[in-house]
């Protein structure tokens, strides 16, 4: 198979953990005789240094002729001062929105290996195997651009949806759950929000067209609090844009880390976009220290999605495992007696095992 894959390494570790993915790209596609082509482009600071725009034309072209997208991550507090649109995330805003990726998955599954990093107790978070589906696409992010008023001493952020927009990532969100355990989860803040009314409304309509799957409605506060003292009850969770980035987050913690989080966001045909959850760490950037799993398990994932290469993705995914099974990790994981490695040491030990492991099952079920 041949194809384009356009690397947005972007800002602090984006920068370091993309190199692992290309590395791991390349060993899986030379093991399979696959031909892919990487195209680097600028996105976030990065472009904002270079072409004064955190999300150059060019970029948008490139990612537009693509097969698929891997993105690192944006931002920094070089440009944290910077008007709203000359920052870095607003490169990240505007390359989802004009790909139209509407669809974000984020699955949370926690390595058996992984279970006691993670300050939960151990037999709360042992067996969570839960799947995000965020609206990436609308929602507060894409309002009415915030307004000050007044010199400052008022200020606007609207909370827009079109209903189908609600209805497509909804009937997404069904998809997915027909596919894993067949329970959905609808998060909204439908005792206060009209949007959520609407959103309700429309998980309500949408259950006659899938009848198999059953359905739950959660206030958004009270789902917070079950991800962490419950997270088994969770199958496929649905939710508006920023409801699902924070919630995205939190259930990290049942991994061990933000940096085991890979996503995908997609639509339904064309391009899908390949990140991990975590940002640019600015605490860490540099040091060599980040944890590239979460960026290499995207690469599984764009494997899968935008591919259909099951048994490629599943052979990353089994050789992450397997070097959790062998004790490594990286710092930002509280493994008792784990071998801390730092970021291409890590990638090495992942590429040892591409290169010899003989998977056949997925791990990251989405
Ligand atoms: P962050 O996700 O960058 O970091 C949060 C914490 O998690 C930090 O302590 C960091 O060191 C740790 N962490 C994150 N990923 C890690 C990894 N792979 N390995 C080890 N440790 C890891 O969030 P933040 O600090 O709130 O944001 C920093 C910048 O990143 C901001 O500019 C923010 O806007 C941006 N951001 C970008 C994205 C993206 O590009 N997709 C996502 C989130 C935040
Ligand atoms: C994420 C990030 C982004 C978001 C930011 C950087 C704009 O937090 O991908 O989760 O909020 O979508
Ligand atoms: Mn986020």
């Amino acid at each position: 198979m041949e194809k384009q894959i356009v690397l947005l390494p972007g800002d602090g570790i984006g920068q370091e953990v993309i190199e692992s993915a290309k590395k791991v790209l390349e060993s899986v596609t030379e093991r399979f005789h696959h031909t892919f082509t990487y195209h680097t482009h600028d996105i976030g600071g990065a472009a904002i240094d270079k072409h004064g725009t955190p999300l150059p034309d060019d970029t948008v072209r490139a990612c537009q002729q693509s097969d698929a997208v891997l993105l690192g991550a944006v931002g920094g507090p070089k440009w944290d001062q910077n008007p709203s649109h000359l920052r870095p995330e607003k490169g990240l805003l505007g390359i989802r929105k004009q790909l139209g990726l509407f669809a974000n998955l984020r699955p949370i599954k926690g390595f058996d290996q992984l279970l006691h990093a993670s300050p939960l107790k151990h037999e709360v978070v042992a067996g969570s195997d839960l799947l995000i589906v965020r609206e990436l696409t609308g929602g507060l992010y894409f309002g009415t651009p915030s307004e000050r008023r007044q010199n400052g001493k008022e200020v606007v952020d609207t909370l827009h949806y079109k209903r189908e927009e609600i209805e497509r990532i909804v009937d997404n969100a069904f998809q997915s759950a027909r596919l894993r355990r067949k329970h959905l989860t609808s998060v909204d803040k439908a005792n206060v929000l009209e949007s959520s009314k609407v959103w309700r409304e429309v998980v309500e309509e949408k259950k006659a067209d899938y009848p198999d799957v059953e359905v739950e409605h959660l206030l958004v506060d009270a789902a917070a609090m079950k991800l962490i003292t419950n997270p088994k009850q969770f199958d496929v969770i649905v939710t508006e844009n920023m409801f699902g980035d924070i919630l995205s987050d939190e259930a990290s913690v049942l991994t061990g880390s933000l940096g085991m989080l890979p996503s995908a966001s997609l639509r339904e045909d064309g391009v899908g976009l390949y990140e991990p959850v975590h940002g640019s760490a600015p605490d860490i950037a540099g040091k060599g220290v980040a944890n590239p799993l979460a960026m290499i398990l995207s690469t599984a994932l764009m494997l899968r999605h935008s591919f259909g290469l099951d048994q490629e993705a599943a052979v990353i995914e089994e050789a992450v495992q397997q070097v959790l099974e062998d004790g490594y990790c990286t710092g930002d994981l509280d493994v008792k007696g784990g071998k801390v490695v730092g970021t291409k040491e890590m990638t090495r030990l992942v590429l040892e095992r591409v290169t010899e492991q003989d998977a056949t099952h997925s791990i990251m079920t989405c």
